[in-house]
């Protein structure tokens, strides 16, 4: 017998809190305190744990989770940009009873009992930004990131055609203008079809591709994207303000500003705003993007500004969220997936329905701890949701409705694709394939290689690697080297010029970065992060090779897992033959990794301002190649601080607690003295 969800609920939110507490912590520990306790696989662990509740249990996603900062974060790439005043989140309402509290509420708080006059506007579902103009020039665009610091992503954002460079009319002298940037969803989906048919792996949800696109570091990406801003509020504004938020809608609209004032309703009473909520959704289903709310404005700015705020949401707004879309279907039978690891997911053939504008006839059960947790069998009535992906869940069984001829779901004995044996190894929730040579993790393993963040190889995509496998050309990723003219043109619409590209992408891939290099193995546990991590301290692949268990365990951020899996990885006389069949076709993967040294022990660097002479990165991996650390904050432990132009509030940190302070040409004369010593 299952646990009744109520039950199940609280157990997770009482899960969830003691993991946001633990992750709030060692994220001010790391970024804020500069102090870090735990190495970043144990906080992603951590991190992974509370994602998989919140996708469990959505309601347990709250403005301020940990989850809802994952990528918000400054990147080292982007500078910080500190906003006017902070980017404020909103608190959630789920209906009318909770709109009528709300309302209530400000009455109380403003002793008031005449009704309050509120703006209903849609609640875009895409990412928050920063727009600053001054003079009327667009001087400067930001995301959100943690509400008072985000990431300056100015050139991304100038790519979006929807943003004015300068602004119309009258405009006020200084003005920090908030909106949301979105996808609309017939831009995604033709993205996402491109990309099938280029083989490409494809986006869950605009919203993903949307914060994706945005932190691009090369902004001809970004600009690639048709990415769409609305506008909603502001965070400064010089001058005669609007008396009310609607007229400030106007005003940003009159000044050139893309805002959706079309659907903005100014209702008198709270129950004119329940009336709107029901407009809104029934027309979200028919809006060419997606919605997942309305959000509720006082209108009267003098009303907001008496009505202030909390920590971190305003008092005067909140977000009626909508519920999920829901249907019923027939869960017909399920697949088997097989992995780049070997690890066999279930996946759900439903009987085609219709969720709100979008045919869903599949759905992931995940693993064989959610199949038990749903308690599903092949033939069962499922509700099905789709909460803005496009690959939904089934979120409940409809027992009730069983005929009795329901079947239990198989946990498969062979690997679906090569028959071999397969094991589910103690704690883990799938069973892996433990063939050699099973043509499905080969593919996994083959595209793996020769995606973007791995080996980077131009056009071998999902098509190709499918006909590569069909016609046998391929066996293992050292094969990819062996590829002739000749062999592709046996493919399906190759000619001449499609196959040289190829050829020359493939060759281009043989002198990639050791980080990358190392990624595109596909180690276990091995990912981006740990790639980087073991390329810098070992500098080679033969000497990660002789690294023995105990050195990659003293290896910082490299735990027990990992230093295993590497070893292991190394012991297999398989990639042994295949990694020395590498480098005979010329696959040397190149060190970025300057002379190492010492020198800089224990030091720690902080980078700050437009640096001009290097890019962060470089700098960084100057500091490290010296043994030094470079860190994102001045604090007591800081010991230089290299400031570009522009430079401002950790300088002046610098100042205060009495840190050297370097600028780049005499940072650059530090690091060439040391290595001459
Ligand atoms: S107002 C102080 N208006 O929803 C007011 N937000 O948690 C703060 N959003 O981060 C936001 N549409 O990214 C506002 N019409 C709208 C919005 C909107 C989408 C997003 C925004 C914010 C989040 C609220």
């Amino acid at each position: 017998m299952s646990k009744p969800a109520s039950q199940k609920l609280s157990a997770a939110r009482a899960r969830h809190t003691e993991l946001s507490q633990q992750l709030h912590r060692h994220n001010s520990l790391y970024h804020a305190l500069d102090r870090p306790e735990i190495s970043d696989a144990d906080y992603d662990r951590l991190l992974q744990e509370l994602l998989e509740l919140e996708r469990q249990f959505p309601e347990l996603i709250t403005a301020d989770s940990p989850s809802q900062r994952i990528g918000s974060t400054p990147l080292d790439n982007f500078p910080s940009a500190t906003h006017a005043s902070p980017m404020l989140s909103l608190e959630n309402a789920f209906g009318a009873d909770d709109l009528r509290d709300f309302d209530a509420r400000l009455k109380r708080f403003l002793a008031r009992e005449e009704e309050i006059a509120y703006l209903c506007e849609m609640k875009l579902d895409g990412v928050a930004v920063a727009l600053t103009y001054e003079q009327g020039k667009l001087i400067r665009g930001a995301t959100r990131g943690d509400g008072s610091r985000g990431e300056e992503i100015t050139q991304n954002l100038r790519t979006l055609s929807s943003i004015p460079l300068r602004l119309q009319g009258e405009h006020p002298e200084r003005l920090e203008v908030r909106g949301e940037v979105y996808m609309e969803l017939e831009a995604f989906r033709q993205l996402n079809e491109q990309r099938r048919e280029e083989g490409e792996t494809t986006f869950a949800n605009p919203r993903n591709v949307t914060a994706g696109s945005l932190r691009q570091l090369d902004s001809r990406l970004t600009a690639s994207r048709p990415l769409t801003i609305s506008c909603y509020g502001i965070g400064a504004i010089s001058g005669a303000e609007p008396a009310t938020h609607f007229e400030l809608l106007q005003a940003l609209r009159s000044w050139g500003l893309r805002t959706n004032l079309e659907t903005v309703r100014v209702a008198n009473d709270i129950e004119q705003v329940i009336a709107r909520y029901h407009e809104l959704l029934e027309l979200r289903d028919r809006l060419p993007f997606e919605i997942d709310g309305m959000v509720v404005k006082v209108n009267s700015r003098a009303l907001q500004q008496e009505l202030g705020e909390k920590s971190r949401t305003p008092r005067w707004a909140i977000a009626c969220k909508f519920p999920p879309r829901q249907e019923q279907t027939v869960l017909e039978s399920v697949r088997f997936q097989v992995g780049r690891t070997g690890a066999i997911t279930p996946v759900a053939n439903l009987t085609p329905v219709n969720v709100s504008g979008v045919t869903v006839s599949s759905a992931s059960l995940h693993n064989w701890d959610e199949i038990e947790r749903l308690g599903i069998r092949i033939g069962d009535r499922v509700v099905v949701e789709r909460a803005g992906d496009v690959i939904p869940d089934i979120v409940k069984v409809l027992t009730e409705q069983r005929s009795g001829s329901e079947a239990k779901i198989p946990e498969p004995s062979e690997c679906p694709a090569c028959g071999s044996p397969v094991a589910r190894a103690e704690g883990e929730v799938v069973p892996r394939c433990q063939g050699m040579s099973c043509p499905a993790k080969l593919k996994e393993a083959l595209k793996h290689f020769c995606s973007r963040t791995a080996m980077d190889i131009d056009g071998l995509g999902d098509r190709l690697i499918d006909q590569l496998l069909r016609l046998e050309l391929v066996k293992s990723v050292a094969d990819l080297y062996r590829l002739q003219k000749e062999d592709l043109f046996q493919f399906d619409r190759m000619g001449e010029r499609l196959a040289e590209k190829l050829l020359a992408a493939i060759e281009q891939s043989k002198t990639r970065s050791l980080e990358r290099f190392l990624y595109a193995l596909g180690i276990r546990h091995v990912g981006n992060h740990l790639a980087k991590v073991l390329s810098r301290q070992y500098g080679s692949l033969e000497a990660l090779e002789a690294a023995s268990l105990d050195e990659l365990q003293a290896t910082h951020e490299v735990g027990p897992q990992v230093a295993q899996s590497v070893v292991r990885f190394f012991a297999d006389a398989n990639n042994r033959s295949i990694l020395a069949q590498l480098q005979e076709l010329g696959v040397v993967p190149v060190t970025t990794a300057q002379p190492r040294g010492d020198k800089l022990q224990g030091k720690v660097f902080v980078f700050t301002g437009a640096l001009e002479r290097f890019s962060r990165k470089e700098g960084e991996a100057l500091v490290e190649a010296q043994g030094g650390r470079a860190s994102g904050s001045v604090s007591k432990k800081t010991d230089y601080v290299v400031a570009g132009p522009g430079a401002g509030s950790k300088l002046a940190k610098a100042g205060q607690l009495g840190i050297a302070v370097l600028d780049e040409e005499g940072f650059l004369q530090l690091v060439q003295q040391l290595e001459a010593e």
